[in-house]
């Protein structure tokens, strides 16, 4: 059985009009673009921000779909850039007393809740995310009410007290296999918030699954009849897909997966040509690990684009090198979440981590994933 509930109007907030910067400005979503800096400023900001990292103890996380500085820096300083499930396995981990978290708040969040006693800070609180703002706790809480029988799975783009409705987070790295694995365990999947990723996930597993009816802004633009057109010009590239996707683009793709997955697809596929649906933040990365290698955006503008279609989470976007060095320098911009939430919200991101690191090691994850009526 499946079931969808009527997609939730999010009223995003319109742009500050004395915003500085670029501002993205889009049926759905606004965001203060920090302004490129010049090579000069570059340079001072990267060795203010060097000399920073190593006064307070801090260690920059960084995502793939944050500004190439932001990625470059992580990694020169001993930090690390991935996807959201590495990002949250390596605070975790990692023995710095400060974390510096570029990417939108749910990375921050979960770092918090996984880490409570260190300092997590991020260049730009309002940096969010569309299936976050669309998945509000009172009505997700109650949407669970009406499904006492499913377990719980919810995506990491969540809010703490969303994530601690949960019974199991997942990220678009892990969410086929913990879904599988909850299937034969014998169990229903309540799922929130993205609707496309579920879908995609209850196609390929055939689980039995209720879905919240959120979307990622960025992903939910690529058109699949341009996409067509674009394989028509280049006949010899491989097409990869992050399954935030809609299904009729999904089903155009050579390799299906997370931002990861789209990096690992990339090395190893026998191509030189490759059209790349996700946020083209992750273009950085793949030119540089595969430098002989074509990279082509997939389209997003078209007929029934509803923005500008840049391919770009501007919330993504509002992490700059200017704010790096400022929160450093400050201590602002720190991330809380309510202590009382903290023991529940970690309870489902514990369960994904221990889940993974199993997989990573080839163990078994059979008595990780109880079986109905023994939960
Ligand atoms: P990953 O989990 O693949 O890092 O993706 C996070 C995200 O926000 C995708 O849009
Ligand atoms: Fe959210 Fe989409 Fe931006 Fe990722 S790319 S943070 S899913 S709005």
């Amino acid at each position: 059985m499946t079931s969808t509930i009527a997609l939730k109007e999010v009223a995003y907030e319109q742009p500050l009009a004395d915003s500085e910067g670029a501002v993205c400005s889009t049926k759905h979503a606004w965001a203060r673009v920090p302004p490129e800096p010049s090579q000069a400023e570059r340079a001072e900001l990267k060795a203010r921000i060097c000399r920073l990292l190593k006064e307070k103890n801090a260690v920059m996380v960084s995502h793939y779909y944050v500004h190439p500085d932001l990625q470059d820096l992580a990694e020169e300083t001993g930090g690390i850039v991935s996807d959201s499930l590495e990002m949250a396995r390596f605070g975790r981990d990692h023995p710095a007393q400060t974390l510096v978290v570029s990417g939108v708040r749910f990375m921050g969040e979960t770092a918090k809740i996984l880490s409570p006693e260190k300092t997590v800070l991020m260049p730009d609180l309002d940096a969010t995310c569309s299936l976050d703002l669309g998945c509000p706790v009172e009505e997700f809480s109650a949407f669970c009410d009406q499904h006492p029988d499913r377990a719980v799975v919810v995506y990491a783009n969540t809010s703490a007290a969303v994530k601690a409705r949960a019974d199991w987070l997942v990220t678009s790295s892990c969410a086929l296999e913990i879904v599988a694995a909850l299937k034969a365990a014998g169990q229903k999947i309540l799922w929130a918030p993205d609707r496309h990723l579920g879908a995609y996930i209850q196609r390929e597993t055939g689980a039995d699954m209720v879905f919240w009816n959120g979307a990622c802004i960025v992903h939910d633009e690529f058109k699949a009849l341009e996409l067509e057109l674009l394989k028509q010009e280049h006949p010899q590239a491989k097409v990869l897909v992050h399954p935030e996707s809609p299904a009729e683009v999904v089903a155009l793709a050579d390799a299906v997966g997370s931002t990861s997955a789209i990096l690992k697809a990339a090395r190893e596929m026998d191509a030189a040509e490759f059209i790349v649906a996700t946020d083209n933040g992750m273009m950085h990365k793949l030119r540089t690990l595969n430098p002989g290698k074509t990279f082509y955006e997939a389209p997003t503008a078209g007929n029934s684009a509803t923005c500008k279609s840049c391919a770009h989470c501007p919330w993504m976007a509002m992490n700059g090198l200017a704010d790096v060095a400022r929160v450093l320098e400050t201590g602002a911009n720190a991330i809380q979440v309510d202590t009382a939430l903290i023991p529940r919200a970690r309870q489902p991101i514990d369960r994904m981590l221990a889940f993974t690191a199993a997989l990573k090691s080839g163990q078994s994850t059979a008595g990780l994933v109880p079986h109905l009526g023994a939960a």
